[in-house]
């Protein structure tokens, strides 16, 4: 993993919610600043909660707004420990963080950066390594990267990639790591499997790619408002809470498996459709999804 992702070393929790649990708020300590992105994961708001018991200070700013990340840590003073904290592709919007940019404001107020990649890594890029690729960082440029084994990976843990001394420091200081289980052997043996396909079918990047490719335009197609996604998590945003929950009933009835998401998962007047494409997804499965939202967005006065 940690050579895959580009890292000296790697360590792995049980799922990649105790991994952001466990390694963030370890990662700062007291009067130093963590500085996340609004619309971070729920894991890593949970873990600056963690890190703010113990006395860390925690900068939200706003989502991907480079110029209010940079007056933050302007505020933090060069001399104390910052630690930037950031989705790669977020969870419920799709939409990707700029890393380079991030990268590059990371070096200039000597911030560290860690980068939860669970949605990017193995997805996009042109190896499949994730944000920091498509972003053209090299391996190794992110100081620590997350990568979850629940997503493209079809088991559950969670890892943290990153320096050996940093990862030798989280094995003695993460929480979620020392009080929590291992993995079941049999999560580990599907981890390795699916590593090895992952490795030796590139195709089925290209085909995720490609499916999640043709949803998106014919979202777009038909007027459903899909705002930046741009990996294979589409987020079809409805912004009606009763709505966003009948158009999942109806995807229900037809077979389809949709989760509708709605405050507090998403803000107030963001609810939405996530739709989870995989490279399993035949044109038929697609074309017949497409047929369903149609129908029942017209229905439901979502299109016209
Ligand atoms: C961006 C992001 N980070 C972390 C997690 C948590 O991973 P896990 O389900 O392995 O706990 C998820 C998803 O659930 C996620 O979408």
């Amino acid at each position: 993993m940690a050579e895959f992702i580009g890292g000296e070393d790697c360590l792995v929790f049980t799922m990649g919610s105790l991994a952001n649990l466990g390694a963030i708020p370890a990662l700062v300590q007291k009067r130093e600043f963590l500085l996340v992105d609004e619309k971070s994961h729920a894991s890593i708001v949970d873990a600056c909660t963690l890190a703010k018991n113990h006395g860390a200070k925690i900068l939200i700013y706003r989502h991907n707004d480079i110029g209010d990340l940079t007056e933050k840590l302007t505020s933090c003073g060069k001399s104390s420990g910052k630690l930037i904290v950031t989705d790669g592709v977020f969870s419920m919007g799709g939409d990707l963080a700029p890393l380079d940019k991030l990268y590059d404001l990371a070096k200039i107020h000597q911030a560290a950066l860690y980068v939860d990649d669970a949605h990017g890594t193995w997805v996009i890029g042109n190896n499949g390594r994730g944000t920091a690729e498509l972003f053209n960082l090299d391996q190794g440029q992110i100081d620590l990267t997350m990568v979850t084994l629940s997503k493209a990976i079809p088991a559950i843990g969670g890892c943290i990639i990153g320096k050996k001394e940093v990862i030798d420091y989280l094995k003695l200081n993460s929480r979620s790591f020392i009080f929590n289980l291992s993995l079941p052997p049999v999560m580990v043996a599907i981890a390795l499997a699916a590593l090895d396909v992952i490795k030796e079918e590139q195709n089925l990047r290209q085909t995720l790619n490609a499916n999640a490719d043709f949803m998106k335009k014919e979202f777009r197609r038909m007027g459903f408002d899909i705002g930046q996604a741009a990996a294979a998590i589409v987020p079809v945003f409805i912004r009606n809470d009763q709505k966003t929950i009948q158009l999942a009933d109806r995807l229900g009835q037809a077979g389809f498996l949709a989760d509708p998401m709605i405050y507090p998962a998403v803000g107030k007047q963001e609810s939405l459709i996530r739709l989870v494409i995989t490279a399993a997804h035949s044109p038929d499965d697609l074309a017949r999804a497409v047929g369903v939202f149609q129908k029942a967005g017209k229905e439901l006065g979502i299109i016209t």
